[in-house]
């Protein structure tokens, strides 16, 4: 009866799809259904369907047995497991690898009554088995191309292993070092925000998403979970609406120019309104006014938690308020597979709204080609060439060393000079597994290169290498709380003796890569545990030290800018830490990061980031005794190193800025010159202020940078181009101005390293 009803809708989708359904007996007998749908194909489909599949469609669970194992026999995973076989999932996170991927998408191909295929999402957020360094560090290359390449390989290694879709890039801005997730976006600028945004969405979907080494990106978190109030991990978000029109928004609105797939929406109020029932910003903003076609799919139970925000009475009410402001899928909540039937019969939800989402997510699967073969992506020889493949190192090492940030260089303590005695000291020089930083489930527990084998390899160096102290007392993971060190002090007196008897220390400080993520807030941003004593013990009886930073947020480094003549900012680069870091090191190449977030000299400054506005008393009295202006009686308002600040082993020199009125815009240009000795590269930044603007703009705006690679005593005239794109802005309601009157072009290494020229942009007489 079931295979003849079977034969009735294929034949009538055949009609309509013209294209012909394969019919095959599997060995368990039952009928498996093949149906090659076009694009039209999702409409007609559309119609087959029961309310029950379409709203199966919107629901996504995380694996939840082994599907090469036994099938669940009770409690909640055969419950899932009978909603799989029935049609009732339209996705799955958490499963990886061929053989495990292609079970679970034979179920969905053969044995539901339509055969509709999965999509199986993960957080490929920096590599997948491979691991890249952590996003944060990869923006500090502002090297767009580098960083495409890195997302690229991560969807290739990720594709090979079956999956079809990454929860990555996360977007959001941030300005709080406090916030453990700052690791996983791009800083705190919407400028460089956007371009690596779509740098990221690019890498992972290419040009084709069918092509099956490529996945589907997904924006997130739409939107502010980035301003999280006090840094707290989930913690409400209080925006106006010109931070969020021109801070939190453009890199969002840059992705779905970019062509994203997916969006996710979030855990974080935005002034009282879960974003994941924010129709606002879904309905009316994303899909709206940016026409964004693709799915939006919630974040890990959020549907289900804006009755604990106290947004809805039950999960009904959450169901019904996520759907309406246009959440299609539901991660993890299960508040859509249990009330959105009930809401559509009771006419408390169109059914219009729910074909709108199970038509985004099948068209999504259509795009990926999973219609045409469900398998692509589950290819065993595929996955066992692609991943880590030498290519594959060789570029991700190349992106670590660009990640790095040289913050500053007194009497040139890098690199190091050959026969030397070095100690390398701390607890993270001989660590294989926190170089490989948070996101990093796929990858095997312990496989970074660490410093101590990256340095090794030198071998006309004559190293000692000790851990000093050790940083954590257990074994780290994902899930659990990090345990610090805060007693064994046993290693101190042994790193202070060698230290006395070499020429250089190198020491390598930090957070465990488990210390920032998602939910590790931090109300410190000190070294943790007994790192800073094991430095001052160390400094006290050496201080020619050249300091290696491991962290996944900028941390106060002001007792060692105080201190020491050499501070490397090395973040988590992944795989290829110590490999990286021994070229850099050694000289054999020479950092060119710049910091895409601003280093604090205090915690007590957060949130702290270059683009401010100005207050009404921004500089000291000329009396410096006098208190009233905008300040702290006990630290200096500026970062300790600034946004886009990064030294080299060269040296940069900038002459010649000149700026010319186009009549609507302006062109800068300004001569750079490498006046030291060996090659290097140098990003030119380019920051506007609108000094009268009808909303008052900040102090300064990244709208424009360069990377450039010059030899010893090599020129180069940088030109940037400022049209109406770069000088206007969003009004609180979201309306974008260009103004004329009066702007600032500044030009130079860091946002406050620049040379400046007043100019003014007049299209209409002046009233
Ligand atoms: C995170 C998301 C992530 C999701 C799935 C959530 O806790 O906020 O960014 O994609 O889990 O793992």
């Amino acid at each position: 009866m079931g295979r003849i009803l079977i034969l009735a809708i294929l034949t009538i989708s055949c009609i309509v799809s013209c294209n012909t359904p394969k019919i095959i007996e599997n060995n368990k007998n039952r009928v498996m259904i093949h149906t090659p749908i076009k694009y039209d194909g999702v409409e007609s489909l559309l119609k087959l369907m029961t309310l029950d599949e379409k709203i199966g469609q919107m629901n996504q669970y995380s694996g939840f047995w082994n599907a090469t194992g036994p099938s669940p026999k009770d409690g909640d995973a055969a419950i899932k497991y009978k909603n799989l076989r029935s049609g009732l999932v339209g996705s799955m996170l958490n499963v990886r690898g061929v053989k495990e991927i292609k079970e679970i998408q034979k179920i969905a191909v053969e044995e539901t009554r339509l055969g509709i295929p999965l999509l199986f999402g993960f957080d490929v957020i920096h590599g997948y088995k491979t691991i890249a360094p952590i996003p944060i560090a990869e923006s500090a290359s502002w090297d767009m191309e580098a960083i495409k390449l890195s997302s690229k390989i991560a969807a290739k290694e990720a594709a090979a292993s079956g999956l079809n879709w990454t929860f990555a890039p996360m977007v959001d801005i941030s300005r709080d070092a406090r916030w453990g997730r700052v690791m996983e976006g791009a800083g705190e600028d919407p400028y460089l925000g956007s371009k690596v945004a779509v740098a990221r969405v690019k890498g992972f979907q290419g040009d084709d998403l069918s092509d099956p080494l490529t996945i589907a990106a997904c924006a997130k978190h739409f939107a502010g979970y980035g301003f999280a109030e006090a840094g707290r991990e989930y913690n409400t978000t209080v925006i106006s609406g010109d931070i969020l029109h021109n801070i939190v928004l453009p890199p969002f609105k840059a992705c779905v120019d970019a062509g994203v797939a997916t969006f996710m929406n979030g855990f974080n109020q935005l002034n009282g309104i879960p974003v994941t029932g924010h129709k606002q910003l879904q309905r009316k903003i994303l899909k709206g006014q940016w026409g964004f076609e693709g799915v939006m799919v919630s974040d890990w139970g959020s549907i289900g938690e804006m009755k604990v925000h106290g947004f809805a009475a039950n999960e009904k009410e959450a169901g019904l308020k996520a759907i309406i402001a246009g959440s299609d899928m539901d991660m993890e909540s299960y508040v859509y597979e249990k009330h959105l039937k009930t809401l559509v019969k009771e006419g408390q939800v169109d059914i219009e709204l729910i074909n709108d989402a199970a038509r985004r997510i099948l068209n999504l699967k259509h795009e990926l080609g999973l219609f045409k073969d469900p398998y692509k992506y589950c290819n065993e020889e595929r996955e066992s060439n692609v991943i880590g493949s030498d290519e594959i190192l060789l570029a991700i090492r190349d992106m670590a060393r660009k990640s790095v940030v040289l913050l500053k260089n007194e009497n040139a303590g890098l690199p190091i000079k050959a026969n030397k005695t070095v100690a390398v000291i701390g607890p993270l020089v001989s660590e294989k597994n926190s170089p490989l930083g948070s996101w990093r489930i796929a990858a095997k527990d312990h496989t970074a290169i660490s410093v101590e084998e990256g340095l090794s390899q030198y071998t006309d160096i004559d190293w000692t290498f000790l851990q000093g102290v050790q940083l954590t007392t257990e074994s780290t993971n994902f899930v659990l709380e990090t345990k610090i060190n805060e007693v064994d002090k046993t290693g101190i007196q042994q790193a202070v003796d060698k230290a006395k008897e070499v020429d250089q220390v190198i020491m390598v400080l930090g957070e465990h890569g488990y210390q920032s993520g998602e939910a590790r807030s931090r109300t410190k941003l000190d070294l943790p545990g007994l790192q800073q004593e094991l430095l001052e013990a160390v400094h006290a009886v050496n201080p020619n030290i050249v300091l290696i930073i491991m962290s996944g947020r900028p941390l106060d480094l002001s007792w060692a800018d105080e201190n020491i003549p050499t501070i490397v900012q090395a973040w988590q680069l992944g795989t290829e830490s110590g490999n990286a870091l021994a070229d850099i090191i050694m000289g054999e190449y020479n950092p060119s990061g710049k910091l895409p977030m601003s280093f604090p000299r205090s915690v007590g400054q957060m949130p702290l980031y270059y683009n401010h506005q100005s207050t009404g008393r921004p500089t000291q009295d000329a009396n410096p005794d006098l208190v009233f202006w905008s300040h702290y009686i006990d630290e200096k308002n500026t970062a300790l190193y600034p946004f886009g600040h990064g030294e080299s082993y060269t040296n940069f020199e900038y002459s010649n800025l000149k700026v010319t009125n186009t009549g609507t815009g302006f062109t800068a240009t300004i001569d750079l010159t490498n006046t030291g000795d060996v090659a290097g590269e140098e990003v030119t930044q380019l920051y506007i202020r609108d000094v009268s603007a009808s909303l008052a703009r900040p102090v300064k705006e990244l709208k424009g940078f360069e990377k450039n690679m010059l030899k010893p005593s090599e020129s180069k005239t940088i030109t940037f181009v400022l049209t109406d794109k770069e000088l206007g802005f969003f009004d609180n309601e979201g309306n974008y101005h260009v103004e004329d009157g009066k702007f600032d072009i500044m030009v130079g290494g860091s946002s406050e390293k620049v040379m400046n020229v007043s100019v003014e942009r007049k299209t209409k007489m002046l009233e």
